[in-house]
């Protein structure tokens, strides 16, 4: 599946997502500057924020755990209704097109 990524300065990465992994993982790897991941997908950092652009694909991306959900609480840019952990947007192929905004971590 492939997920687009807009990244803090508003250019746009297309990542291609195995199933099964997760959009911090392929970002990451791929060596995108937005997503840090600094606990490896641990649920303890927050640096891997993101915000899911539109309603239908964050009604499709795996439930928020009550973890992820007071993570969400401490990120460095505020969290918007569609916030999640990139950590934990875990691909399946009904998450295929997905558009991800990046936190800006100047904010
Ligand atoms: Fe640390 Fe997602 S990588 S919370």
């Amino acid at each position: 599946p492939k997920v687009t990524l807009i990244n803090p300065d508003n250019t746009r990465t297309e990542l291609e997502v195995a199933v099964g992994d997760s959009v911090m993982r392929a970002a990451t790897a791929a060596g995108l500057d937005g997503i840090v991941g600094d606990c490896g997908g641990g649920l303890s950092c927050s640096t891997c924020h993101v915000v899911i652009v539109d309603d239908a694909y964050f009604a499709k991306a795996p439930e928020i755990s009550p973890t992820e959900d007071q993570m969400l609480d401490f990120t460095a840019m505020e969290r918007e209704p569609n916030s999640r952990l990139s950590c934990q947007l875990v691909i399946t192929d009904e998450m295929d097109g997905m558009v991800v905004r990046v936190a800006d971590p100047q904010l």
